[in-house]
C-alpha cells in the first residue's frame, strides 16, 4: 500500500483528503466526526464577523436525473462566536494531533484587523491560516471576500500583513470570479504566500421558479447572486489549478477544490498540480464516509501505477498542457465504429450530419444489414461522433500518419516571419 502522506508547504496530514472551508466543518463535532471517518484534514468554516446568515441559503441544479450536478449559496461566514470556534478547534488538535487543522480568516482589508484575529487563531494550535479572499457575496458587499480577492494589490498587501505576524503557513484562497487566476495567484507569492488553494465559488444563479416567478433560492421573495459549486465546476477548477501549476510567476504549492467527489478526480487534480485537494459539495450531498471509496481507490490507483508514495503524483501532467499555440497541427485522428459494438442508434449519424462534417456513410454489408462507417479522408477528428456515442467501444479515435512534418501555429508563424514574405501563408503547411 503506497504512502498517502502529504505535506503542503509545510502542512502535513495522514492522506491529501481534506474537508473545505463550508457547512460540513462548522463545528468540532463534526471535523471530529470526519476525521474518525478518514478525512486527513480540514479547513475549518471562515472565521469572522458578523454572525449573520440568510433563510433559505442552497439551491441545487439536477440535470437528467443527476441530483446535484451542481450546488448554490448565498450563506455568509461562520454563524457562531469566534470563542467558540476557537474553543473547539484546540479540542479538535488535541484528539488528533496528526490531523491538519486550518483556520479559514476574513477580515477587513486592515493591517491590524488581519494581526489581530492570526494572534488568536494561531495561540490555539492550529496547523496553518487560508485567506478566504474569494466569497463572491454577502461579505464582498462589504469588501471582504471576493471583493478582496478581485484586487491583486489588494490580496499581496493582506498577506504580507498575515505574513508579518504569522508564524504557521499561510494559504491563500482564491476567487475563480476573475479574468486571469494567475495575476491574482502571483500576488498572492509575492505577498509571501505559502501556498494558494482554488476555487472558491462562481458567481451563479442557480434558476427561476417559473410559477412563482422567485429566484432559486430567495428570501421573502427576493433573489440575489450566489456562488456555484459542485460537479459542473469541475472543469473550470481543473483549468485553473492548471493555469497557476505552470506559471513560473506563482512557483508554489497548490490545494485544488472544486467538483471533487472521486478518487479519479483527485488523481487529476494531483496530477495537475496539486498537492492535496479539498471537497465540500460532495460530503454535503453523500456525509462524510465518502472518503472511504476515495481512499480505497486511491490506493489500488497507485499500486497499480507501481507508486510508493501519492507526492509522486503532484504535477505529472503539468507539461502536457499548454497554449494553443504549442499544439501539432499536423497530428490527425479520425473516427473508425466497430460494427461488433454498435447498437445502430445512428446518434453519431446525425450528430456528423448536423453539427461536423457529414462523413458518416450509412450503407448496407454484404449480410443485407444496415453499417455506418466513416469516410476518413473527410473525417476531421472532432471526437463529436463518439461523444454522442451510447454504446462503449463502439468508436475509436484513431490516431493516423498525416504525412506531414509535426508544425505548432506558432512554428507556423515563425516559419513564414523567417521567410520573409517569400512564400504565401498557404504554402507552409
Ligand atoms: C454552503 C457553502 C458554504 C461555503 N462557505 C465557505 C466559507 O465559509 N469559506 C470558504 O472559504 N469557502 C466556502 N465555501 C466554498 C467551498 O469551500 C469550496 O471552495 C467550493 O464549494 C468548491 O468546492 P466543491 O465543488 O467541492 O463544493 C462554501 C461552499 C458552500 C457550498
Ligand atoms: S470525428 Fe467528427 S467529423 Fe469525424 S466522423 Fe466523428 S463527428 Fe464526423
Ligand atoms: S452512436 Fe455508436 S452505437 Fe449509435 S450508431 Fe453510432 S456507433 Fe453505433
Amino acid at each position: 500500500m503506497a504512502d498517502l502522506r502529504i505535506d503542503l508547504a509545510g502542512i502535513k496530514s495522514p492522506n491529501p483528503f481534506w474537508l473545505a472551508s463550508a457547512p460540513p466543518t462548522n463545528t468540532g463535532y463534526q471535523v471530529q466526526r470526519a476525521f474518525e471517518a478518514g478525512w486527513g484534514g480540514a479547513v475549518w468554516k471562515t472565521l469572522g464577523d458578523p454572525i449573520i446568515n440568510t433563510s433559505s441559503r442552497f439551491a441545487a441544479v439536477h440535470f437528467n436525473g443527476q441530483r446535484v450536478a451542481g450546488f448554490n449559496n448565498i450563506e455568509l461566514i461562520t454563524d457562531r462566536p469566534l470563542e467558540v470556534n476557537l474553543k473547539e478547534i484546540y479540542e479538535t488538535k488535541k484528539r488528533f494531533p496528526d490531523h491538519a487543522v486550518i483556520a479559514s480568516l476574513m477580515v477587513e482589508p486592515k493591517r491590524e484587523k488581519w494581526h489581530e484575529i492570526v494572534k488568536r487563531v494561531e495561540a490555539v494550535g492550529v496547523d496553518g491560516l487560508e485567506l478566504n479572499f474569494g466569497c463572491p457575496h454577502g461579505m464582498a458587499e462589504r469588501g471582504m471576500g471576493a471583493a478582496s480577492g478581485q484586487q491583486p494589490d489588494l490580496v499581496q498587501a493582506q498577506t504580507t500583513w498575515v505574513k508579518e505576524v504569522a508564524t504557521t503557513p499561510v494559504i491563500v484562497k482564491l476567487t475563480p470570479n476573475i479574468t486571469d487566476i494567475t495575476v491574482v495567484a502571483r500576488h498572492a507569492a509575492k505577498g509571501g504566500a505559502d501556498a494558494i488553494s482554488l476555487i472558491n465559488t462562481i458567481n451563479s444563479l442557480a434558476g427561476v421558479d417559473i410559477h412563482s416567478w422567485n429566484t432559486i433560492p430567495h428570501v421573502g421573495g427576493q433573489g440575489a447572486h450566489g456562488g456555484y459549486c459542485g460537479p459542473a465546476v469541475k472543469p473550470i477548477a481543473l483549468s485553473m489549478v492548471a493555469e497557476c501549476a505552470r506559471d513560473r510567476g506563482v512557483g508554489i504549492p497548490i490545494s485544488g477544490i472544486g467538483g471533487i467527489s472521486t478518487w479519479q478526480d483527485v488523481v487529476e487534480f494531483m496530477l495537475m498540480g496539486a498537492t492535496g485537494i479539498q471537497v465540500c459539495t460532495a460530503v454535503m450531498h453523500h456525509g462524510f464516509r465518502i472518503v472511504e471509496e476515495m481512499i480505497d481507490g486511491l490506493n489500488n490507483y497507485l499500486d497499480d501505477k507501481g507508486l510508493a508514495s501519492v507526492t509522486e503524483l503532484t504535477g505529472k501532467s503539468v507539461p502536457k498542457y499548454s497554449n494553443w499555440g504549442d499544439l501539432d497541427l499536423n497530428y490527425k485522428v479520425v473516427a473508425r465504429i466497430n460494427e461488433d459494438n454498435c447498437i445502430n442508434c445512428n446518434k453519431c449519424h446525425i450528430a456528423c450530419e448536423d453539427a461536423s462534417h457529414q462523413c458518416i456513410d450509412m450503407l448496407t454489408n454484404a449480410d443485407g444489414k444496415a453499417v455506418l462507417q466513416v469516410r476518413e479522408e473527410d473525417c476531421v477528428g472532432c471526437n463529436l461522433c463518439s461523444i454522442v456515442c451510447p454504446a462503449d467501444g463502439a468508436i475509436d479515435m484513431i490516431a493516423l500518419d498525416s504525412g506531414a512534418a509535426p508544425m505548432t501555429w506558432n512554428q507556423r508563424q515563425q516559419v513564414i516571419s523567417t521567410l520573409n514574405g517569400s512564400y504565401s501563408e498557404a504554402e507552409v503547411v
